[in-house]
């Protein structure tokens, strides 16, 4: 079973009376306290409210229970054990203060009893002063087996409907993974789509599928997919880090595995700004083939989505249901820290740790961080990430680099410039500077309907300063914060 439901299961055997779940699925979220009843009650009945029906047992309606107090009521004072399921009771309790007292009053009532009641809701208001009495459970989205079960359901009626099927096992296989991260409404429903009007089923029609699953992530609005456009081409200097991603090429793959090596977690870029810590987790994406997602913890805490704590877990949960992937997260001591006496952030936190020790889906993290003072300790330990990288302002050999990289993308002809004297003048600038310098430069030229040339970088970069130079103080304390704890991006040392 898994973990969250086995969670359910527990809290239902040790009596809990008040537990609330959260779930789209309503059917298959009653399938699943069906089966608990009978296994732990041994009853073959699952009674529901809602607010049209009121409540509803064995078919038979309660009069006047509507009003959620009487419902509750009822449950209460039956003598005989059951589970009942209050369907999106949230605006009730929002309402009314007697549901939420009712609430209270079946959990002294029911403590022990073997009775139950089950909040089954898409969101997952609960009033604060039901805090401590009530159970709360994500329910997870269908897992391998019951996806597999719904798909060859979903062939059978196909052939019957006189549609070719030629799949074979491993082809079969995939269709079902790549169904992962839906709930089964939605896996049918991409099924039904990716197979609508062909007479001849084929591996082909997975791409369908993932279509649909891009879309899934897309709803889950913290998650951003990005299309990769950025390769290793793109990133000047920092050998460590690219021989590092090199030999990690294969890592995701069953080779791997055979060979004894366990899947790579993730690393953290940490270092001063706008020296490629972001592109470098762009780069790894592009670099393993790999779709990368951006985790915006901005918008997790905006609540905009639902508790941060719930849209966290959501997002996670979403993300171990697409992989392989990786997984950015850009800044991440702004989202994930203990920030001092907010429960939230710390749950986000203590969430993050237990997922990054133990889950088992294929998700890489890239995280970035320039704030690395502010980054808790349990975060930095060993086995967590597997490497931690600095990426300090690029050196000389490294400015050549990103000179001729920019250069060249913005349609530039590099042989037209002496690339050693610009990377020389060019000291303690780092590479989003010398890019935005190019910039600026290509416009002064383009003023002037002409091409650009050295000189119209040269006069820029003498009469401006970069921001090393004002942050002096600043970058000498993420040096000396690095020296010990991670290891230098690049390979060479001379600035
Ligand atoms: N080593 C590099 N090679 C090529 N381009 C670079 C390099 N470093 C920075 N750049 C350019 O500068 C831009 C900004 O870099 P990036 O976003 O990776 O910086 P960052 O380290 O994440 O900075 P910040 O801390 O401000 O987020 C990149 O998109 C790229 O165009
Ligand atoms: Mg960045």
């Amino acid at each position: 079973m898994n973990p969250s439901m086995e969670a359910i299961k527990q809290s239902i055997l040790v009596g809990q009376p008040l537990i609330q779940i959260i779930s789209y699925e309503e059917k298959r979220v009653e399938g699943f306290l069906l089966r608990m009843a009978e296994q732990v009650i041994k009853s073959p009945d699952l009674a529901h409210w809602d607010i049209n029906h009121g409540l509803v047992k064995g078919n038979a309606p309660v009069p006047e229970s509507r009003d959620p107090v009487i419902a509750i009521d009822t449950v209460i004072n039956n003598p005989e054990p059951g589970f009942t399921v209050f369907r999106d009771l949230g605006p009730e309790m929002r309402k009314s203060e007697r549901v939420v007292r009712k609430l209270r009053d079946a959990y002294k009532a029911l403590k022990g009893k073997r009775k139950i009641i089950f909040l089954l809701s898409a969101d997952e208001y609960f009033p604060q002063e039901l805090k401590k009495e009530i159970d709360i459970f994500p329910f997870p989205l269908p897992g391998i087996d019951e996806l597999g079960a719904l798909f060859d359901k979903f062939l059978e009626s196909m052939q019957r409907s006189g549609r070719q099927v030629e799949l074979n096992d491993a082809e079969r296989r995939d269709f079902v993974i790549a169904a992962q991260g839906l709930t089964l409404d939605e896996a049918y429903k991409a099924y039904m789509k990716a197979f609508h009007n062909q007479q001849l089923i084929t591996a082909d029609l997975v791409k369908g599928i993932h279509e649909e699953k891009k879309q899934l992530i897309m709803k889950e609005n913290v998650l951003e997919y990005f299309t990769q456009r950025f390769g290793m081409d793109d990133l000047g200097g920092l050998d460590n880090l690219k021989d590092w991603l090199q030999k990690r090429r294969r890592a995701f793959t069953d080779a791997a595995r055979d060979f004894g090596l366990e899947k790579p977690r993730g690393f953290l870029c940490m270092g001063v700004s706008g020296c490629g810590k972001s592109l470098s987790a762009k780069v790894t994406a592009s670099l393993w083939k790999l779709p990368l997602f951006r985790l915006d913890m901005n918008l997790v805490y905006s609540g905009m989505a639902g508790s941060p704590e719930l849209v966290f877990s959501r997002a996670l949960q979403t993300m171990d249901s697409v992989a392989p992937a990786v997984l950015w997260i850009d800044e991440i001591e702004s989202g994930i820290s203990d920030k001092q006496g907010d429960s939230s952030s710390s749950r986000i936190l203590g969430y993050f740790l237990t997922w990054m020790q133990e889950h088992t889906s294929e998700i890489f993290v890239a995280a970035t961080a320039n704030r690395i003072d502010l980054l808790p300790a349990e975060l930095l330990r060993r086995g967590r990430f597997d490497q931690i990288f600095f990426i300090d302002l690029p050196t000389r050999q490294e400015r050549e680099e990103i000179f001729s990289i920019h250069l060249k993308a913005k349609g530039n002809e590099v042989s037209g410039f002496n690339i050693p004297q610009l990377a020389q003048i060019t000291k303690g600038w780092s590479g989003s500077e010398i890019e935005q310098v190019i910039i600026s430069a290509m416009y002064e030229a383009f003023n002037e309907n002409r091409p650009l040339n050295e000189d119209d970088l040269l006069v820029i970069f003498g009469n401006s300063v970069p921001l090393a130079t004002t942050m002096e103080e600043q970058i000498k304390k993420i040096r000396s914060w690095a020296h010990n704890r991670a290891v230098r991006a690049s390979k060479d040392v001379e600035y």
